[in-house]
């Protein structure tokens, strides 16, 4: 079992690369299948979710190749099984795109109900109510959805909530479909352009990605295409609130500061200085921080992607602060483990309440999914003492070397094996 083992208290500085987006690269990824061209994608993450994605094509017949570490030309040409591998599906929540693709090339898919995160509640009556509406059946037995379609013809489609995954899989759905649908309602996130970018780069006809409003004229055919994947803005304010809870002074290189906004205009306001520039942002963190109140929202509200994150960095600021998780239902596992680091939190059901301390002592702690991860890793680089953080392999999952990269801004961190029968006594 891997372990990453923190030596805390060092200020972290100096420049980091931003991988391409893992929200991004999961939609996309899939959504080859909808090309009858090769497909060559740069910016790729190096990531676990991807190596999952491009095995789950490969079983189904794709060709892949690795053109280099982050570039990936993939043909999907001679894919002909609808059927996506039951334990290669199980284990990522984003494998349910296949059905949107699939549906869409050949009029079926049957794929296992999506795994990922353990978040609370995460249903896909969105999706299927999305594939019911552009003419498809579905069905639901022992763990695997199967969608049928003769004819898939565009419709108007208002989501009930918010949501990226159902708004990428009617994208998906309907790019082919006869006529024009538009979908209300739907998620603005950055990787919902990007792959609206990059369906229209194969010839689709998609308009107002990034607004609620998106409308999809179907095409009878989408070709090949060269795509690069906008960088990760997840794992950019992961390293930027690294850098302020380090107090250090970080350039956080290979950005699109817009898709930093929302993160950035909260760290400004807890007292850390930022600088942008056209590709990146330069974090130069304080002695200490305000409290704040926050509120996870759909894009461009804050991430609940790095709502983990930044609890960690509201451990240590002054005051009391009020987090509010407004997207599911059980963002909260990380917080019993930053106690275990002398951290002061009680949560209420979607609500966290945080007293700053002055200080978070390392400790063995255990990662729950992988935003949870990153927020025990900016705890133990800014604690005093040893963090040693079990099931990393949810960090991996999202995290391209995330310990290679904090060792390249002075961290003190490391990655070890251990037989899983013996316990790391610190
Ligand atoms: C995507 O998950 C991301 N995952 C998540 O990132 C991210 O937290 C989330 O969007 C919100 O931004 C990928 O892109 C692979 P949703 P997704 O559908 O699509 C409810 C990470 O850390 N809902 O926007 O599953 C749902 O329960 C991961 O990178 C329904 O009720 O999220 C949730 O409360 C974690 N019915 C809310 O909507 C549905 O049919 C938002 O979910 C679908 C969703």
């Amino acid at each position: 079992m891997d372990k990453f083992i923190i030596n805390g208290g060092k200020k972290l500085h100096g420049r980091v690369n931003i991988s391409g987006a893992k929200n991004a690269a999961v939609a996309i990824i899939p959504a080859t299948i909808l090309a009858e061209g090769p497909c060559i994608l740069e910016n790729v993450p190096n990531i676990n979710d991807v190596t999952i994605d491009l095995q789950i094509l490969q079983e189904m017949g794709a060709d892949v190749k690795l053109l280099d570490k982050s570039t990936i030309r993939i043909d999907t040409k001679h894919i002909r099984d609808t059927v996506v591998p039951y334990e290669m599906a199980r284990r990522m929540r984003a494998s349910y795109y296949f059905l949107g693709t699939l549906l869409t090339k050949f009029n079926h898919a049957k794929v296992s109900m999506p795994g990922g995160c353990d978040l609370g509640d995460r249903p896909i009556d969105q999706h299927l109510k999305c594939f019911k509406s552009l003419g498809a059946d579905y069905s639901i037995e022992h763990g695997l959805v199967e969608i049928n379609a003769d004819k898939l013809i565009g419709t108007q489609i208002y989501f009930d909530k918010v949501t990226v995954g159902a708004t990428i899989n009617a994208m998906f759905a309907s790019v082919k479909a006869d006529g024009l649908t538009i979908l209300e309602n739907a998620a603005k996130e950055p990787h919902i352009v990007d792959l609206a970018n990059f369906l229209n780069s194969l010839g689709a006809d998609i308009m107002g990605a990034g607004t609620d409003v998106i409308k999809i004229r179907g095409v009878r055919k989408l070709g090949g295409t060269n795509y690069t994947i906008i960088p990760d803005q997840i794992e950019a304010g992961t390293f930027m609130v690294a850098a302020a809870a380090t107090k250090g002074d970080v350039t956080v290189n290979g950005v699109i500061p817009k898709h930093l906004e929302p993160i950035t205009s909260k760290l400004r306001k807890v007292g850390v200085t930022i600088e942008e520039h056209d590709d990146s942002v330069r974090v130069i963190g304080a002695e200490r921080y305000e409290r704040t109140n926050l509120k996870t929202m759909p894009h461009p509200g804050f991430p609940t992607d790095m709502q983990p994150q930044f609890a960690a960095l509201l451990t240590l600021a002054k005051g009391t602060s009020i987090l509010t998780e407004g997207i599911f239902d059980n963002r909260f596992r990380y917080v019993d483990e930053l106690r275990r680091m002398g951290a002061d939190i009680s949560v209420d059901g979607k609500v966290a309440v945080i007293e700053g301390v002055e200080r978070l002592t390392g400790a063995p702690v255990k990662v729950a999914d992988l935003r949870a991860g990153a927020a025990l890793i900016i705890a133990g680089l800014s604690a005093d003492g040893i963090t040693a953080i079990e099931e990393i392999q949810h960090i991996e999952r999202g995290y391209e070397d995330m310990d290679v990269k904090l060792r390249g801004l002075g961290a003190d961190i490391v990655k070890r094996r251990y037989p899983s029968d013996i316990k790391v006594a610190l």
